[in-house]
């Protein structure tokens, strides 16, 4: 019998450190979060011959309905399910008419991967939903990188975002006590144990909303771009430091961003290797400090929320995901304590399929 009912979780995410380095073949240390978004499937018979989707988004308390096949363009979350459920068919997965509940606990737009968990829950509930039982979960059946590839093409071509995969990639292969060190170009994901012990990684939301389409995320991919063009080089991976200084400016600043950001995570995974967490404290602040005036991505909300955790004794603090608001994450040593507001994250198993 195929199955008429289904469940997904997908996570949320934190980048450690490699920040706007995805969309540049270059490297990243994210981990998966505990929060995330879970997405229940079940079957629903075709009417008047056409098969349809319908959609409850539970925390909104608002609906969708739309036909499986070409579903028509809409804006909001629901451009995010449309266009998932387009590219699974898009891609020759074989989809039912389906009733859809999703909600979760990552806060929207908050630059913790609430988009990417729904989409990633999403493609496991929609893959699974009419599976035959013994053909194994989704997980199993396709790989997790084109499924990455699957959700990226949602926020480019239906919801206006030219992400990278670093959110799909961190959602779909998180794990318990390590972060993930993902390469870019060869798409290599390399577990690197995350030993705390008393120390805490917080998040602290800055208030500003942030949309990735609205921003000026697209700006800087735009002028990676350029910066290659001038430079002769594929990507900015390639760059070389001293070839990207005589670019002009903000040219000049973003591939320094870029270039000092991938060196910054190979120190990273050779700091977590060693337990030495004063050193990663002070590359999370190098890290933002690049982010802020070489690549121009932070905002007074969330300097602001910066200068919290740091009044606070952080170790390091810096912003995470795109920028242009969201939150911000701070590593405090055992005698600290991060200030009001702050949450504490640890890293979390990856995306799955509910029993
Ligand atoms: C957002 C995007 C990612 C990545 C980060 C910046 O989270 O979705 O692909 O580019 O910004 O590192």
């Amino acid at each position: 019998m195929p199955r008429e009912r289904s469940a997904a979780f997908a996570p949320g995410r934190v980048n450690l450190i490699g920040e706007h380095t995805d969309y540049n073949e270059g490297l990243a240390l994210p981990f998966a979060i505990a929060e995330g978004v879970t997405v229940h499937a079940e079957a629903r018979p075709p009417s008047g011959g056409e098969q349809r989707v319908e959609v409850f988004a539970s925390d909104l308390r608002e609906r969708d309905e739309f036909p499986l096949e070409d579903p028509p363009r809409e804006a909001g979350w629901r451009a995010f399910v449309r266009g998932t459920v387009a590219e699974l068919g898009r891609a020759g997965f074989p989809l039912i008419g389906a009733r859809l509940q999703f909600g979760g606990d990552v806060p929207r737009g908050a630059g913790l991967s609430s988009s990417a968990a729904l989409e990633v829950a999403l493609c496991l509930a929609l893959l699974d939903l009419g599976a035959e039982p013994t053909s194994g979960s989704p997980l199993e059946r396709v790989e997790r990188t084109e499924l990455a590839r699957l959700c990226a093409r949602v926020e480019r071509d239906w919801v206006g975002a030219r992400t990278g995969l670093l959110d799909q990639l961190a959602s779909l292969y998180g794990s318990s006590d390590a972060a993930l060190c993902i390469d870019f170009r060869s798409l290599v994901v390399e577990r690197v144990p995350l030993r705390l012990g008393a120390w805490k990684l917080v998040v602290l939301d800055s208030g500003e909303r942030h949309s990735l389409a609205s921003s000026g995320y697209n700006q800087r991919r735009e002028e990676c771009a350029r910066a290659c063009e001038l430079l002769g080089v594929r990507s900015l991976r390639d760059a070389d430091r001293e070839a990207a200084w005589r670019l002009p400016d903000p040219l000049r600043r973003r591939a320094a961003h870029v270039i000092g950001e991938n060196r910054r995570v190979r120190a990273a995974v050779a700091a977590l290797r060693a337990g030495d967490l004063p050193t990663i404290g002070e590359l999370l602040n190098a890290s933002h400090e690049s982010l802020r005036d070489d690549y121009e991505v932070s905002t007074a909300a969330v300097e602001a929320a910066v200068s919290l955790l740091r009044e606070a004794g952080a170790a390091g603090a810096r912003l995470v995901g795109g920028g242009f608001g969201g939150s911000v994450l701070g590593l405090f040593a055992p005698a600290t304590k991060p200030p009001a507001g702050a949450r504490e994250v640890r890293p979390g198993p990856g995306a799955r399929v509910l029993d």
